[in-house]
């Protein structure tokens, strides 16, 4: 019984010990090693950050500034999500050589395919430089007064940095604009593309899977990183060669098990975990319904033209699958908001810090922090929600509003002068290529009809697609033909253009003037709040919200029970994908060779001990947008998982990490390797790689 006890009680402190976070890798000593080391971690913090000696961070690369990667190998191989690369393998494919469908492997290095503009960015040092930062910033300035003496600082600490000619640097605010890190940066610009399979393996379960546990997707591309003679990043030249990294990770054929810790080093976009209840409350109430509404429209009628028409089908498959991944996203951070009770938890703690306020006397210093937020909340709503409002509709759903926002854009170019015009002018061309290059009148007039009566109920008039110019590209470039006041009378001769323009302009006079100045007086309101909040109630768990900066998350591998009488175990394998097969299906088809590979149960040495081959797993590695690509690596170092989503009751971990509930999906590294070596017959890449056994 006391044995018993003890176990649980073991067991309790275990799990509290995993709290999520994303750390500063520079600032790992002390509490987040030990914590590290009690979870399994035998890392220590300079194995994974050294300024003077190579480290783990570098081996990790922000891929095109969105995503994260790692070199696997001596010769700078480099692995991400084929959702990463997504773009890249698509334009490098066409109906003779589709390799989204198909699947693309260099066999040798010549065969590997150069990118135009994608580029992979190392750090090669992180600094503190909070002082010179905030030097001569003082409390009875007001926002705009401190933003400018800030600036001005940035320019002398830029000047001031010691970094090689071929490197650059980045200064960001950390805490809410407390603390400001400079980080000296690498950038490689000649990127190949290796491999990637087919998008029925690397996108397997598409929509209906995303966001959700259990998966089975082999989310992942693979590219090389190529430098100068002198290993230094380099533009495109066919003469340059394999990058020689500081660092690679070795990668361990023994995976992992339940209870095994992991940790995910990458370049992490955007959370808010200080936000009042009030706000998590605007959020989850009235922004997340309302722009949910508009997606879900649009998507019903998206998704209507996609099942009645393969051309459609193709042609909006990426358009749709970018409006649903957000529009998945917030439903879930609602209901994980709701399920873990997160606004009255926050009310509590806040309730906490008034009541630590009043004891440490601080009242007069921080006693109106709080009811501020609660003025400006209230004041920002109908703005906050009109504007999400606006963006829905002429930046994410609506095609021929999205084309009339960029034409306003232009017009308003003209004030800058002729040049500025002729730029803004090529810009504009390609953007409006790029809308129709996958353009169907129908679909957009349908989804006009179903997401304008969201914004503007009583400005609906869909017989603008009638008559307008811009709903085909050969009469919209002659529009664009011209000097700008030739343009401009051609644009404002133009039915949708007048429909759409007043409107465009009410978001420029009105909404946007109106959202900023509320929304710089809660950002100023927040960083005082942060400042506080580390001064009043030192003992808490404070971390720096993800600014698309290098983070470090850890935890363990972990399953989670997602509702009453429902667990999830943590390790998918590929009887699941099996399971999940339908024949033909756009989402769950499965290649004939993997079901010739599973039914040899033909695994070689990727199995685990019980001979299963595991495809997927979950973590407790706290993650959001830009992991994805992250490398999960091991209490040793090694590679063992690539990160790539979040399950859907956990989402809401951008505003609340709730250790019960929020789990981040890797796949399993033996199933990469699986499929580069028996199911494309890339052994090469595999001989590469230092293969190790870190459990034997
Ligand atoms: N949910 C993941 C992320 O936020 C994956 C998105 C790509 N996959 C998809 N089916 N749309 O990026
Ligand atoms: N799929 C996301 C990405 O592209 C990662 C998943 C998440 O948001 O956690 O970065």
């Amino acid at each position: 019984m006391r044995v018993l006890k003890i176990i649980i009680f073991f067991i309790v402190l275990q799990v509290s010990a995993q709290q999520g976070g994303m750390w500063i890798p520079s600032l790992l000593e002390g509490m987040n090693e030990d914590e590290m080391r009690s979870l399994g971690s035998k890392l220590t913090a300079k194995d994974i950050y050294d300024v003077n000696n190579s480290s783990l961070k570098d081996a990790i690369g922000h891929f095109n500034g969105g995503c994260t990667s790692e070199v696997i190998s001596p010769k700078g191989l480099l692995l991400t999500n084929h959702h990463c690369g997504f773009g890249q393998i698509q334009s490098h494919s066409s109906l003779e050589n589709d390799y989204l469908k198909d699947g693309f492997w260099a066999m040798s290095l010549k065969d590997e395919i150069p990118n135009e503009g994608l580029f992979v960015e190392f750090i090669v040092r992180i600094e503190d430089v909070t002082e010179a930062m905030l030097m001569n910033v003082t409390d009875s300035m007001t926002p705009r007064e401190k933003q400018s003496q800030i600036d001005k600082n940035r320019n002398s600490v830029e000047k001031n940095a010691k970094k090689e000619s071929w490197q650059g640097i980045k200064i960001r605010p950390f805490y809410k604009g407390n603390q400001y890190y400079l980080f000296v940066t690498e950038r490689f610009e000649d990127v190949r593309l290796v491999g990637a399979p087919p998008s029925s393996i690397g996108k397997f379960g598409s929509d209906t899977d995303n966001w959700v546990w259990p998966r089975h997707t082999g989310d992942f591309s693979i590219f090389r990183i190529y430098a100068d003679k002198n290993n230094r990043p380099a533009k495109y030249d066919k003469n340059n060669v394999p990058y020689k990294p500081k660092h690679f990770l070795p990668v361990s054929l023994d995976g992992i098990e339940e209870g095994d810790f992991t940790m995910v080093f990458g370049f992490p976009g955007r959370t808010n975990e200080y936000l009042p209840a009030v706000a998590i409350e605007q959020i989850t109430q009235k922004v997340n319904p309302s722009n949910i509404a508009i997606r879900e429209a649009a998507l019903k009628v998206i998704d209507a033209n996609m099942k009645a028409d393969d051309q459609i089908r193709i042609q909006y498959a990426s358009k749709q699958a970018r409006i649903a991944n957000a529009w998945k996203k917030w439903i879930g951070e609602n209901l994980g908001i709701e399920k873990s009770g997160a606004i009255d938890i926050k009310r509590q703690f806040e309730a906490e810090f008034t009541k630590a306020l009043k004891a440490q006397g601080k009242e007069s210093e921080y006693g109106m922090l709080l009811p501020e937020f609660d003025r400006l909340y209230k004041e920002f709503e109908s703005i906050n929600v009109k504007r999400g409002k606006f963006i829905e509709v002429f930046l994410r759903t609506n095609e021929l509003m999205q084309m009339m926002l960029r034409l306003a854009q232009l017009e308003m170019s003209a004030r800058r002068g002729e040049d500025t015009f002729n730029k803004a002018r090529e810009s504009t061309i390609n953007r409006m290529k790029g809308i129709h290059k996958n353009y169907n009148v129908e679909v957009d007039k349908g989804v006009f009809k179903a997401v304008m009566p969201l914004f503007m109920p009583d400005k609906v008039d869909a017989s603008i697609y009638d008559r307008t110019n811009f709903t085909d590209l050969d009469k919209t470039l002659k529009v664009l033909e011209g000097d700008s006041e030739n343009v401009i009378a051609k644009l404002n001769s133009d039915i949708a253009y007048q429909y759409a323009k007043p409107i465009i302009m009410q978001f420029y006079t009105n909404y946007e003037p109106e959202f900023q100045r509320l929304n710089t007086e809660i950002n100023a309101i927040q960083t005082t709040y942060m400042k506080a909040l580390m001064e009043v109630m030192p003992g808490e768990r404070y971390f720096p919200d993800a600014n698309s900066t290098l983070r470090v998350t850890y935890g363990k591998v972990n399953g989670y029970a997602p509702r009453d009488a429902v667990y999830y175990n943590p390790v998918t394998y590929l009887d699941g994908v099996i399971e999940k097969y339908v024949p033909g299906d756009y989402e769950f088809d499965v290649p004939q060779r993997l079901r010739d590979l599973y039914n040899a149960k033909d695994y070689g040495q990727y199995a685990d001990k019980n001979g299963k081959l595991p495809i997927c797993f979950l973590g407790t590695n706290h993650t959001t947008g830009g992991n994805s690509g992250s490398p999960a690596i091991d209490a040793q170092g090694n590679l063992v998982g690539l990160n790539f989503d979040r399950v859907w009751e956990g989402t809401m971990s951008d505003i609340y990490y709730d250790p019960e509930i929020c789990r981040n999906i890797m796949v399993d590294l033996r199933y990469v390797l699986f499929i580069i070596d028996k199911y494309a017959g890339a052994k090469h890449l595999i001989d590469e790689m230092k293969l190790v056994h870190p459990k034997k």
